[in-house]
């Protein structure tokens, strides 16, 4: 049960599949007088577009799919290169690498997203593009990014798969940036499984996208077109099934958040008086999707001290969200001459050894956050994980 919408999975998501199932009827196209076409796809996108107060939104297959989507369609070209933090999750490198590009890793800070201080320092003659990652459902420092990229005239490529719900400043991740990419998959805020979406105000692009998404097709189309197509794409669609269970989910996903605030909240006001650590930075904390309760010790010596009495881990050990765990990616950077190995972010590594992630909705020991509460946590229960940290930090 790794995600909150996967908790509250309910008797919503359940009529919604039966509903695409009885139709017969599972594809994202079809006629509108046809009644057993139910264009749930269509409709996932017109709300998710209306969520996040976006112009538009692409339903495809997954988070990964929407990164690729995004990049191709923002036009970038191979040996272009792209800033990117060095703790993210391994498809935010990936998509860039099968778009042709180079990934530049950058340092992260306290709010364990893109340090805007360190990215001006990366910035080359090749540089066209910051993908800044909305990590634990915490929107980077947006303020700050978009002021680089204006200086520099660079796009902005917004990775929110773990964000779908946050905001910043008022305005929804993904919508503050060129274009923004969302992921489905089990460990996010909502989930099908599988999926994902793109959301971008520019028509261009929103054009790009769809066509890239499939096979090089325009916007909803109906039928087979026979020719006018002048874009190459692939096959990233996203199915009716999907996109039923999506939209059941989305319709739940201001009461997840609200009610992840409140327990985190609890939570976090109980552990408090521990010493030792101090919360991890929220860049907007009214944005916040309230997934994680990230905690920074002063020592490294404490929090592996400290995660190892939970049964935690601390960040740096957790896998595929630090950029020297990737062992496919490394070999990848290290031909093409990218710093890769452990150090060569210091400030980073720094960082994510002194961190442990607290679960509050997103259970997930890849991102270490094996432990903690979860979003059906009753009061008892956090009191319960609060009293267990408090003490595992007094030992
Ligand atoms: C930051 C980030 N980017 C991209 C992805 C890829 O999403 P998906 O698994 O849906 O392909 C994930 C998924 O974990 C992610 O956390």
């Amino acid at each position: 049960m790794p995600g909150p919408g996967a908790f509250w999975f309910g008797k919503e998501e359940t009529d919604a599949v039966i509903e695409v199932i009885r139709s017969g009827y599972l594809f994202r196209y079809g006629s509108e007088n046809d009644p057993s076409f139910l264009h749930k796809t269509a409709t996932l996108e017109r709300e998710f577009a209306r969520y996040s107060n976006a112009g538009y939104a692409l339903a495809t297959s997954s988070g990964t799919a929407s990164l690729l989507v995004s990049l191709l369609a923002a036009g970038l070209e191979p040996g272009d290169e792209i800033i990117v933090p060095a703790y993210t999750f391994v498809a935010s490198y990936s998509s860039a690498i099968f778009a042709g590009l180079v990934p530049v890793l950058a340092e992260i800070d306290e709010s364990l997203t893109l340090d805007p201080v360190d990215i001006e320092s990366r910035i080359t003659p090749r540089t066209r593009a910051i993908m800044p990652v909305h990590m634990l459902g915490n929107p980077c420092n947006m303020d700050a990014v978009m002021k680089i990229a204006e200086k520099h005239g660079l796009l902005v490529i917004e990775d929110a798969c773990q964000s779908a719900g946050a905001s910043y400043k008022g305005k929804k991740a993904g919508t503050i940036g060129n274009i923004g990419a969302f992921s489905l998959n089990i460990f996010k805020t909502i989930n099908s499984g599988d999926g994902g979406i793109v959301i971008t105000s520019d028509k261009d692009l929103y054009e790009r996208a769809f066509a890239i998404h499939d096979q090089g097709h325009k916007p909803m189309r109906f039928g087979v077109e026979v020719g006018s197509r002048n874009i190459l794409g692939l096959n990233f669609r996203m199915n009716e099934l999907t996109a039923a269970v999506s939209l059941a989910q989305l319709q739940k996903i201001d009461r997840i958040i609200s009610t992840l605030r409140e327990k985190r909240e609890k939570f976090k006001k109980l552990i408090s008086p521990a010493k030792g650590f101090r919360f991890r930075r929220l860049n907007d904390p009214d944005g916040d999707c309230a997934t994680l309760c990230s905690v920074i010790f002063d020592t490294r010596e404490q929090a592996a001290r400290v995660a190892g009495s939970l049964g935690s881990k601390t960040v740096d050990q957790s896998g595929w969200h630090v950029y020297s765990n990737m062992e496919h990616v490394l070999s990848h950077l290290k031909k093409i001459g990218q710093p890769h190995t452990r150090g060569a972010y210091p400030r980073t590594d720094d960082i994510l050894g002194r961190t442990i992630n607290i679960s509050v909705g997103v259970v997930d020991g890849g991102l270490g956050s094996g432990w903690g509460i979860n979003i059906n946590s009753t009061d008892d229960q956090i009191e319960a994980a609060a009293e267990q940290f408090i003490a595992a930090c007094e030992n």
